[in-house]
């Protein structure tokens, strides 16, 4: 992963005139191109200045060429840039990223709120999980896997899902960052008690919307078992559209094969499905 800095300041005055023109014009663009994996813009006011840094971080230096051109170590300027700007740097540095951490934000949701995983819900959701009507589907719990994914040791980002302020379940992310393939794929569960009250698409649609407005993803997925057809029908609910069957896709419990079914979700549906 590659990061890319560029500073500018304006007269403190424009301060946030200049914010909302970046905003419109180089965060958009960085977050349209494909390999963006996200844009941070950073303002200090310094006397009758504002200084702004443009952070972006990128899959590739190929990704950072998709936006700002061939010569990519040159900056990228706009044609009001000249209005507002006092000092600018004509190019932009280029970093590689050794490690990258971030915590998710708690999520709020109609009636479920999507809390990133803690290591002290770890206990609660092997419960949970170890419930036949769980681990049927998922396996049985695997604490220290639990414990990888709260500390952001494991590729998916998972949430404990809260009701009334009760850990009921865990909804998790996987994303494809291969640009020309960028997609997130969901997983999720919930207890005994907590299903059939709509609780599951609720926390769906919570976790694509962010996954499609912070994370600019234009696609989501979710592949259940072929068998599941609760669980199917629940991610239809959502919004989710069957795509097919892909044949002897996951190992059962018992060791054999079985088909799944994919399901996917455009950006654009997901804004559609709720008006
Ligand atoms: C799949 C799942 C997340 C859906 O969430 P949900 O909140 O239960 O979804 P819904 O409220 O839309 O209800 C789903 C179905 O359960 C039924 N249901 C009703 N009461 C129920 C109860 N007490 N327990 C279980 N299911 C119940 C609903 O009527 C609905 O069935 P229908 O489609 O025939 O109407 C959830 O059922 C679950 O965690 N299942 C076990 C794990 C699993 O299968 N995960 C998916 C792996 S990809």
């Amino acid at each position: 992963m590659i990061a890319r800095i560029w500073r500018g300041a304006v007269r403190r005055a424009d301060g946030d005139a200049y914010a909302s023109y970046m905003r419109a014009t180089g965060v958009a663009g960085y977050l349209q191109t494909p390999g963006n994996r996200g844009a941070w813009m950073l303002r200090r006011d310094v006397d009758d200045r504002a200084e702004f840094v443009m952070f972006t971080l990128w899959d590739s230096l190929d990704a950072v060429k998709g936006f700002a051109g061939e010569d990519h170590e040159t900056a990228v300027f706009y044609p009001e840039d000249d209005r507002y700007l006092v000092d600018r740097d004509e190019t932009a540095a280029h970093f590689d990223v050794v490690e990258a951490r971030a915590t998710p934000p708690r999520l709020e949701g109609e009636t479920v709120v999507l809390r990133p995983l803690g290591l002290g819900d770890v206990e609660r959701l092997a419960a949970l999980q170890a419930e036949e009507g769980v681990a049927r589907w998922w396996g049985p719990p695997d604490e220290a896997e639990l414990r990888a994914k709260a500390e952001g040791r494991d590729p998916v980002v998972a949430f404990a899902i809260e009701v009334d302020g009760q850990v009921a379940g865990l909804i998790q992310y996987y994303e494809e960052n291969e640009p020309d393939f960028r997609s997130a794929n969901l997983d999720i569960f919930l207890g005994d008690g907590y299903r059939g009250r709509g609780l599951g698409p609720d926390a769906l649609r919570t976790l694509s919307h962010h996954l499609v407005d912070a994370r600019g993803h234009h696609r989501v997925t979710i592949d259940p078992a072929a068998e599941n057809t609760v669980a199917i029908r629940a991610f239809e609910r959502a919004g989710f559209r069957r795509v097919g069957v892909m044949r002897e896709y996951w190992r059962a419990p018992d060791g054999s094969w079985r088909d799944g079914v994919l399901l996917d979700l455009l950006a654009s549906e997901l804004e559609r499905s709720e008006r």
